[in-house]
């Protein structure tokens, strides 16, 4: 009998690789890539300068999201994923490469993107509605349409209830669904969003994946979706692009063998499971063991006399 052969559980069927594709899935990517690309990122390098000391964040990345592209981006922390997005959204400026979207180079924010990050950035003293209007208003439209948009986009996430309510009257989940319409408002080609859920409790947060699902399907946009959630990225993207720390640098792009449309009972099927087991692979690799830290997860002193064990 093989090593392999004796080593696997019993019980447990093995599984299949996350490379497998059924054929709906198959045609699905292939339809995929023949829609255009939005967003091409080609040999991009970021340098940091601070003083006489320089980190190389990002490290030769290369990538291309397609039309309606739901792409997530993972990898570990300080890996160089924010750093990436806000290159992305023009807010930083990187040090080589090329970074287009729709051909043209990215150098600074622009309406073409939208974004979202983790901490909610809807101003406290507007009221939902005005939000939402605010970006419209910005960008040249009269009160009259920009107000009827808004109510239009709080409709679609099924807030048009709280129009008139402000930020610090509705729980987190909702903020963040306000945030996610505001950017949308702008009509952007492409949504960039920073671990946006981040700040979210466990249910919150699953509610919102399959929400923010349902707005991708309904409108045309790309999403490039940051996140160091392996069950996240899974289940929301097309795509995954995989990158390892210091500096951050493209391990894998992997393209997501679950089926659409998406539900959390996929979470358990083998598809699943197998693209998580290959993330947790390829995150995982390499990493040294924490020397100071090994062993003190075993110290937790006894403290009660009874003496029956709970095993
Ligand atoms: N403004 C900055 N100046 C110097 N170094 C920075 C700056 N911003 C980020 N870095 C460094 O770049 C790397 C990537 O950071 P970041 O993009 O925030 O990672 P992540 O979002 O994946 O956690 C880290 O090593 C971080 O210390
Ligand atoms: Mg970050």
């Amino acid at each position: 009998m093989s090593d392999t052969a004796m080593n696997k559980p019993v019980g447990l069927p093995a599984l299949p690789s996350y490379l497998d594709q059924s054929d709906a899935v198959r045609a699905r990517f292939e339809r995929l890539k023949q829609r255009e690309v939005i967003l091409k990122v080609d040999g991009l390098n970021k340098v940091f300068s601070s003083g006489q000391r320089e980190t190389l964040a990002l490290s030769d990345i290369s990538f291309e999201t397609h039309r309606r592209e739901f792409l997530c981006v993972v990898g570990p922390s300080g890996c160089g994923k924010s750093t990436l997005v806000r290159i992305l959204a023009g807010l930083e400026e990187h040090t080589s490469g090329d970074v287009l979207l729709l051909g043209e180079p990215v150098s600074e924010p622009g309406r073409d993107r939208g974004m979202v990050f983790q901490g909610y950035t809807l101003f406290p003293w507007l009221t939902v509605k005005k939000n939402v209007m605010f970006g419209l208003e910005v960008n040249g439209s009269g009160a009259y349409e920009a107000e009827k948009q808004a109510l239009q986009w709080l409709q679609l996430i099924g807030l048009e209830k709280f129009a008139d309510a402000y930020p610090n009257q509705l729980s987190g989940g909702m903020k963040q669904r306000v945030a996610i319409v505001r950017a949308l408002a702008n009509q952007p080609r492409i949504l960039l969003m920073d671990e946006p859920f981040g700040a979210l409790d466990a249910q919150t947060r699953s509610r919102m994946q399959a929400h923010l699902l349902e707005i991708w399907r309904k409108i045309d946009i790309t999403i490039v979706f940051i996140t160091h959630d392996l069950d996240e990225a899974i289940f929301l993207a097309d795509r995954i692009l995989v990158l390892s720390a210091h500096p951050g640098q493209v391990q894998e792009l992997i393209e997501v063998p679950v089926p659409h449309p998406r539900s959390s009972a996929q979470f358990i099927s083998p598809e699943f499971l197998a693209t998580k087991a290959r993330l947790e692979e390829l995150i995982h690799k390499g990493e040294a063991p924490d020397e100071e830290d090994s062993g003190t997860y075993s110290m937790v002193a006894r403290m009660t006399d009874i003496a029956d064990d709970i095993d």
